[in-house]
This record gives C-alpha cells, structure tokens and sequence, in this order.
C-alpha cells in the first residue's frame, strides 16, 4: 500500500512551473492571477489565501477582489467583464461557492473562456467532454497528475466516482473516460451503493462527508481518491475512513497532504497555460 503524497508531489509541479514563469518573464510576460471572493465564507478564505502564497512564490501577480455579500448580479458581471477586458489579466477565478441570490452559472459563463483557469465555463466543460485540449477543472486535473506521477493506468479500469458536483464529481468522471476508464457515477440517489464501490478498481470520493466511505465499500488493491475537506473542531477529514480503508487498498491519499495541495499547483500550471496561449497566435 501506497500513501499518496500530493505536497511532495504538488512541490515539483510548483518548482518545474517556476521555471516556466521565469522564461516568460525574460520575454516580458507576466501571468497575472485576479481571484473574485463574494462574501466571506470561512472555507473561501482560507483557499484564497493559499491560492496567494502559492502565486508568491512562483512570481506570477495576483489580484484579490473582495465583493460584499450584498453586491447585485449585474456588478458582478460588470467586474468579471472588466478583468476579462485588461490586458494585464490572464487568469480570472470566481471562488465558489457565492450568496444564493447570485447566479453562479451566470457567473462562470461570463469568465472567458480564454482566461478561464477554473475550467468551469461551459465551453470548456463542453471541450473536456468531447476530450479536446481545454482548462481541466483544477481538482480532478490534479488526480490525473497523480495518476501519471504514481504510474496508475486507468485505461479499462472500473472507476467510481461517488458524487456529481460541476467542480468535482462530473469533470473528473469525464477525464476518466477520457482516459478510458468505464466509469460509474454515484450520488445521493444511488441504491446498492456498496455493491458498486466494491468493483472498483478506482475509487474517488468527493461527497463532503466526513468517513462515509468504509473499509466494507472498498475491493482489495483499489486506488482510493480522497476529495473530502471536512471541517470539524476536531480537525480536517477526508470523505474516506483512511485508517481502516488504507490497508485495502493499492494507492490512497490522504486528508490533508494529498488531492488538495494538487489543486493548487494545477490551478497555477492553469494559469501559466493561459498565459502563453493568451500571448501566442495559437489560441486555445
Ligand atoms: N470552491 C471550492 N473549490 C473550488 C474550486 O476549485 N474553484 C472555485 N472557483 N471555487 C471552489
């Protein structure tokens, strides 16, 4: 058995993107990072905040614009339709999620596609789905990078995914497909949840529950993908029962040290993507 290490592994992405960063800057690009935070959702906060350090220490600039909680929808749009217009800008988040009288899918529409390093505008989710070259949402591109780093092959794999969010759950099903996995999508509907999981030889877990997955659910050798971020007094888990999963498996990640520091390196790997195709003729 296998523990994941995503910061180690989120190390190397960041330092191999410095480099990337610095040869643009010979070239007088700079990749320049805005990030929209309505409101101030605890959680949000503090991925915003790593989101900074993380541009820090790469050299690429960041932007943070805090909107109040009560801001009307068309401000919203009109402040994503100026970031989209300046030159300087070449990568626009929208931090999810936002107070419920604002229209996130508005939203994520407005963010252009071009500097959309969130992969959450639809025509990106429609490239991802047909499997053409786009901004993979940040999340399961980082699982693929695991995938590649660790020498996981996917291909004729049973993956499971267990939950359907737009971040989580439906890109990565269609990146595994994409990589010719058979895939299964669960969710809170899902009868015979158990008898699923267990024929899976890949396992992700993005509920948002706290040890829902149980060493019962799980096939001996599976790769388990921990998504879960769950905050309690007690600390942060994951949505995986680690301690008594981990010595089923073959490959497991662990909460914290594992999906969630790739999340940020891809985000910024994102960014720097953006940033060359923005100044290339060769547009994505
Ligand atoms: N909230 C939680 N995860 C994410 C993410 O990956 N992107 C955005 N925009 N908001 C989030």
């Amino acid at each position: 058995m296998v523990v994941i290490d995503g910061k180690a592994l989120a190390k190397t992405v960041r330092e191999d993107l410095k480099e990337e960063v610095d040869e643009l800057r010979e070239k007088g690009i700079v990749p320049k990072f805005a990030v929209i935070l309505v409101g101030d959702d605890k959680a949000s906060l503090t991925y915003v905040k790593s989101k900074n350090k993380a541009c820090r220490e790469l050299g690429i600039e960041y932007e943070e614009i805090i909107l109040d909680s009560n801001i009307e929808m068309q401000e919203l749009l009109d402040i994503i339709d100026n970031l989209n217009e300046r030159k300087d800008i070449t990568g626009i988040l929208l931090q999810s999620p936002i107070p419920d009288h604002l229209d996130i899918n508005k939203a994520f529409k407005r963010i252009s596609p071009e500097k959309d390093v969130d992969g959450f505008n639809p025509a990106n989710v429609g490239k991802l789905c047909l499997n053409q070259d786009t901004f993979i949402s940040c999340t399961p591109y980082g699982i693929l990078k695991i995938f590649e780093a660790y020498g996981i092959d996917v291909d004729g794999k049973n993956a499971v995914v267990i939950g359907r969010s737009n971040i989580v759950g439906k890109p990565m099903s269609m990146c595994l497909l994409n990589k010719n996995a058979t895939i299964t999508i669960c969710h809170s509907k899902t009868k015979n949840l158990k008898e699923i999981t267990k024929e899976a030889d890949i396992l992700i877990a993005a509920i948002g529950k706290k040890h829902f997955v149980t060493a019962d659910m799980v096939k001996e050798g599976a790769v388990v993908i921990d998504v879960g971020i769950n905050r309690t007094d007690e600390g942060i888990f994951g949505d995986v029962d680690f301690d008594n999963v981990k010595e089923k498996t073959s490959f497991i990640t662990p909460v914290p040290g594992g999906v969630g520091p790739m999340t940020v390196a891809m985000l910024m790997k994102n960014i720097v993507k953006a940033t060359k195709a923005l100044n290339s003729s060769d547009n994505l």
